[in-house]
Parts: C-alpha cells; structure tokens; sequence
C-alpha cells in the first residue's frame, strides 16, 4: 500500500488529502518508482483551483519527481532496480509515495546532482535548454529580455544564457527583485511597469532592440515584447502567467519582419533519443556551475497544503517540494 494526495473537488489548499492508494505492478512499458522527491510548481495550484481543468477528478496532482527503481517491465531492458530516476509527466499523478510510470518519460539523474534539485528543476532547466538552444540558438554576441528572470525558469535562464556570454536584460514585477535578477546574472532588470521601458530597452541597445524575447508573462507584457524586439528579431513566448495574449494579426510582424514561436517542452521531449541529449546539456550545465543550486523548501507529503500556501503567497521559499 502507498499514500498519495488526492484531489477530490476544485478548491482551497484543504482540498490536498492524504489517502491509501494501492500500489500496482508495472506493465511490459513501465518503471514501478519509491518516490523521494516531488516538485510542487505554480501550474499544481491551477490545478487545485481548477483554473486549469487538465487533471481528472479525483485524481492526483503533480507533474515531475524523482524517485528509485523498485521493479521494471518485462520490455524494459535499459533501467534496472536500483536506478535513481527522474521524470515529467503532463498526465499529472506525481504527488505519491509510489508511481508507475512509463519509461519513455523517464530518465536516469547522475549521482553528482540531488534528488531534490533534479525534482524541482529539472523541468524548468530543460525549458531553457530548449528555449535557447532548440527553438532558437542564443549567441554571445545576443541581447535577450527575459521576463520575470527571477521566477523558476527566470534564474536559470539568466544564469545559462549569462555563462554563454550573453547580455541579459531581465524584468521583474517589483524594484525590490532587481537586485536579484542581478544577482542571477542580468546585465540590467526593469520592472515591466516603469513608464520609460522602451527607452531604457532602445538606450541599451543602441536604438537598435533585443535580438530576442523569451516572454512567460504573456498578457501584460506582450505589447511591450513586441516593441522591444529589433527588425528581424525574434519573440519566444513560452507561459501566460498574467493571462493569455489576444490573438495578433499578421501584419504586425510583417512591420518588423519579426518571428513569434509558442513553444511547448512536451512536444520537444517526445523523442527518447532527443530528450534524453537534451538531459545531458542540462546536466552539464549544473555539472560546470551554469546554473548555481537553488534554495530548496521541502514539505512532507501530507503537508502538500502548506507547500501550496507558500507558493500562492509569492513570498518565495526557493525551490518548494513534497519529500515521501
Ligand atoms: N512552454 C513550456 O513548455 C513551459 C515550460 C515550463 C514553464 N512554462 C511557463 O513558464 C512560466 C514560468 O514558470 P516558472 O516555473 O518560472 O513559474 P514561477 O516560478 O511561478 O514564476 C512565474 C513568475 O511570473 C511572474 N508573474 C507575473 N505576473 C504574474 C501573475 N499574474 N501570476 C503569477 N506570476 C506572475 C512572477 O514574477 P514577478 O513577481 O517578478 O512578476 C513569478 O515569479 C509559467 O507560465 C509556466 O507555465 C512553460
């Protein structure tokens, strides 16, 4: 028997139960995982909320964990019992002591990194491995804007791009966090409400723009994305924190001959062979110090509730997990 946090019905953070639930045996395709660690991320309160209606009811959130191998499937010949490994999964069901999964979502995390790390980062690192690296390639010689640079993706993203010798300007929601996107790496921050935006972006690059924008804010700061960005540049936007951006005509892009890419991580690791390259620039870039350890928050899992009420309150907590 194993214990997992099941959502019932849409609500507040007392919604997060803790319940038995029964353990199965993998089948031919699938790893049978002792969990360890478990990301809590912002998209899980969207789910608990219901804002998102992507998970079944009742169903068990959470999308990404690492955890050990306790039995593989009859076809599984490249995992073996005892494998520490991690994975993420759109179909949810990660908030549990145990978990059967597919191992094409899996792979397998290096002993030099924590469980903890890989649990609450790896999805995030990865997005940035294929935000500067599959659907665009980031050069030294860049200018980039990055919105909310110290949000999850933000910091990694600034500390990467930075070790590659590109100029970073970050934005941020409050002048208090511009002293942190400095310290992840921006060359300059902004807050995405200061009246001169587009001057300081214009001052900065000569009046030229940013060569590229990498924009998970969406709603609120979509206009000021498509005015940032130089002739033939290029805008990535990869979340809609604040909302979705209104549908945009084509003409606008013609006007500066500009690029709009909406990536998605789960279509870019789809391929074994593909993901589990771009596992390996991720690793590297913890490996070589790219990317600096975060600060981890851990709850245990029955307290789920209380690691959403951090989250929801903005008030950081660093990286935030449920340990089993
Ligand atoms: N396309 C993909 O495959 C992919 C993959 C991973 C993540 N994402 C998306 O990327 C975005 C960032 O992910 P993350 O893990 O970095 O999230 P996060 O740690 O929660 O950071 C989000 C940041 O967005 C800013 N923000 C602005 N308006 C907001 C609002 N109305 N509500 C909440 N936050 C707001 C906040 O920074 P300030 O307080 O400074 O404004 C916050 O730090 C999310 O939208 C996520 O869904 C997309």
């Amino acid at each position: 028997m194993g214990k997992a946090i099941v959502l019932r019905k849409y609500g507040d953070t007392d919604q997060l139960k803790l319940e038995d639930i029964e353990v199965k045996k993998p089948n031919k395709d699938e790893l049978l995982l002792k969990q360890t660690a478990i990301a809590v991320h912002f998209h899980d309160i969207y789910v608990r909320t219901g804002l998102y209606k992507t998970l079944t009811l009742p169903g068990i959130p959470g999308l990404e964990a690492v955890g050990v191998v306790e039995e593989i499937g009859k076809d599984v010949s490249d995992f073996s019992p005892g494998d520490k490994v991690g994975y993420i999964d759109r179909n949810y069901g990660a908030y549990a002591t145990h978990r059967v999964i597919k191992k094409k979502l899996c792979f397998k995390v290096p002993d030099f990194i924590s469980d903890e790390i890989i649990a609450t980062n790896f999805s995030r690192a990865i997005t940035v491995q294929m935000l500067m690296e599959m659907v665009t390639q980031v050069k030294a010689s860049d200018t980039i804007l990055i919105t909310a640079v110290t949000g999850g993706v933000g910091k990694i993203f600034a500390q990467w791009a930075k070790s590659k010798g590109v100029r970073v300007i970050g934005t941020v929601g409050s002048k208090e966090k511009e002293v942190l996107g400095k310290s992840f790496g921006c060359d300059y921050t902004l807050t995405y409400d200061q009246p001169n935006f587009i001057d300081e972006i214009l001052d900065i690059t000569n009046g030229k723009g940013v060569d590229k924008v990498f924009d998970s804010v969406g709603k609120d700061t979509f206009e000021n994305s498509l005015k940032s960005v130089s002739t033939c540049g290029h805008i990535i936007n990869f979340g809609q924190s604040s909302g979705p951006i209104e549908p945009i005509e084509m003409s606008l892009l013609a006007s500066k001959s500009l690029t709009i890419s909406r990536p998605i991580i789960f279509d870019y690791i789809s391929e074994t062979e593909t993901y589990n390259k771009m596992a390996q620039s991720v690793f590297h870039a913890f490996k070589n110090g790219n990317i600096k350890t975060p600060t981890l928050t851990p709850f245990n899992l029955q307290d789920a509730n209380l690691a959403h009420d951090m989250l929801e309150s903005r008030k950081g907590g660093g990286s935030i997990f449920l340990k089993t």
